[in-house]
């Protein structure tokens, strides 16, 4: 049988996902919906999932439907300005679900943090903000809606006393992979990047807390976990995050443990060597390195150089041989020369990334690139699109032809469902983090061998053969 090379690219660190069905509640229908939109990361993602638990336990079933809602929540990115275009006119059409039937609107994550009451004074319709550290007081929140209050909730919470939103492992029954928080919040200080001021300080979960919500998955059959956070390698929650890892490892009916995501200056040497001891520790890291030129990481405030970054890769794959890596790259940067550009074009072609997520620069306020802007050198838009699409071009070509040798080959799938491309296929994982569609009958959660047919940069198409 011939099958199309039908693939879903690796999750992105930042898709704008469509809102996605939620589980019936426990018992008895749900008095009032929710629809949520997410947009950004898989933080965002994993932070929607805890509000709708929360929800649930105020009466509210989830909705596909916008139209359907009584409550309507947007849970927000603000890592480009596209992103944060996207809010506003999503906000624009949900209006209309406002007017129809009284929908209250809530605006919550990244762009919730950074722009507080401004959005409360720009558009008139939302009856509430919500950073997310204040994710836990939806309830209050909503309490207050009710009394006709429009309120913006932004503070942080304390350090000390920050309360990681539990998981319930109910709303987990029946998946094969889950996110778990480890850590919220980025104490780095890259230039370009707005995440430290809308997600805040590191604070890392306690080891047991985490430990504890690993095992309730596992409970409910989840067999793949994948540790989150802005900056998981630099976690301390009560034991360093190579360590993290492997207890994690350990835990009965975890198959495969991945994590996202990582800066460069904390991959240690005993990070490395728990990816040559455990076997469970999927071998996939998403290291992204943004530039491969040194002044523009310097001018980038990333604290590593080339050399630094690909002695680092070196180690790792010497213990891992095989390890996928993958990556960020930020094009147009201020001040990026051609020959800047042609060094990141270089240094994508030295690596030989399994993906790489490119972006165009864009200046985020409150940052310190922003400021510089001027003096640096602003590259003109012209020149971003066609770097993006020259990196682009570039790395479907070297993706697509290090896919070959797996023709033929038999590869070990974690089976996650139905695929999502063509209804007749199933879809599952290398534990590189490969998609695979393929033909064959193999259950959620069981492990399929499948004999590769069709490889591409983004994943491959095969047949199940055991
Ligand atoms: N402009 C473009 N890309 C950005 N990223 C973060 N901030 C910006 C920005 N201002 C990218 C980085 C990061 C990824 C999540 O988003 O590559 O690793
Ligand atoms: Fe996620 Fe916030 Fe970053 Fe967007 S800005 S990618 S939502 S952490």
């Amino acid at each position: 049988m011939k099958l199309d090379v039908l693939s879903t690219p690796p999750p992105a660190p930042e898709t704008s996902a469509a809102p996605s069905a939620a589980p019936a509640p426990a018992s008895g229908a749900p008095s009032k919906r929710v629809f949520i939109h997410t947009f950004g990361c898989q933080m965002n993602e994993s932070d929607s999932a805890r509000m709708a638990e929360i929800l649930k336990g105020e009466g509210y079933g989830r909705t596909e439907v916008a139209d359907d809602a009584d409550l309507i929540l947007l849970n927000t990115c603000a890592i480009r300005e596209k992103a944060e275009q996207k809010l506003f006119s999503a906000l624009g059409r949900y209006r209309q679900v406002k007017l129809s039937r009284g929908a209250r609107i809530g605006v919550a994550g990244c762009v919730a943090q950074q722009e507080k009451d401004k959005l409360t004074a720009r558009v008139p319709y939302v009856d509430f903000v919500l950073g997310p550290d204040a994710i836990g007081k939806l309830p209050e929140i909503l309490a207050r809606v009710a009394q006709r209050e429009r309120v913006v909730e932004t503070a942080w919470m304390d350090s000390e006393s920050y309360v990681f939103p539990h998981a319930d492992p109910e709303s987990a029954r029946g998946k094969v992979t889950e996110f778990v928080t480890v850590m919220k919040g980025c104490n780095n200080v890259c230039a370009f990047c707005v995440v430290p001021r809308t997600r805040g300080r590191e604070v890392s979960r306690p080891l047991v807390e985490v430990m504890r919500e690993v095992a309730s998955l596992a409970g409910v059959g989840v067999k793949e976990v994948t540790l989150l956070g802005q900056n998981v390698n630099s976690y301390a929650g009560g034991v360093d995050f190579a360590e993290l890892l492997l207890r994690t490892a350990q835990v009965p009916g975890i198959e495969r443990v991945r994590f996202t995501t990582s800066h460069p200056h904390d991959l240690s040497d005993a990070l490395i060597e728990a990816f040559a001891r455990e076997p469970k520790i999927a071998p996939h890291f998403h290291l992204p390195v943004q530039s491969g030129s040194d002044p523009v990481l310097q001018r980038m405030r990333r604290d590593y150089t080339v050399e630094r970054y690909l002695e680092r890769l070196a180690k790792l794959r010497a213990a891992r041989p095989g390890i996928a890596i993958t990556t960020d790259i930020i094009v147009g940067y201020p001040g990026e020369t051609e020959d800047d550009f042609e060094r990141t074009m270089k240094l994508v072609e030295q690596v030989g990334y399994d993906g790489i997520f490119s972006f165009i620069y864009s200046p985020r306020p409150h940052t310190s690139a922003i400021r510089h802007e001027e003096a640096w050198g602003v590259v003109p838009y012209p020149v971003k699109v066609e770097r993006l699409e020259r990196l682009q071009r570039r790395q479907q070509e070297l993706g697509d032809a290090a896919a070959q040798p797996y023709l033929g080959q038999i590869v070990s799938v974690l089976v996650e469902g139905p695929s999502k491309t063509r209804a007749d296929l199933r879809m599952g994982r290398t534990p590189e983090n490969r998609v695979v569609n393929f033909a064959g009958q193999a259950a959620a959660g069981s492990f399929a061998q499948v004999k590769v047919q069709g490889a591409k940069h983004n994943g491959y198409a095969g047949i199940q053969v055991g």
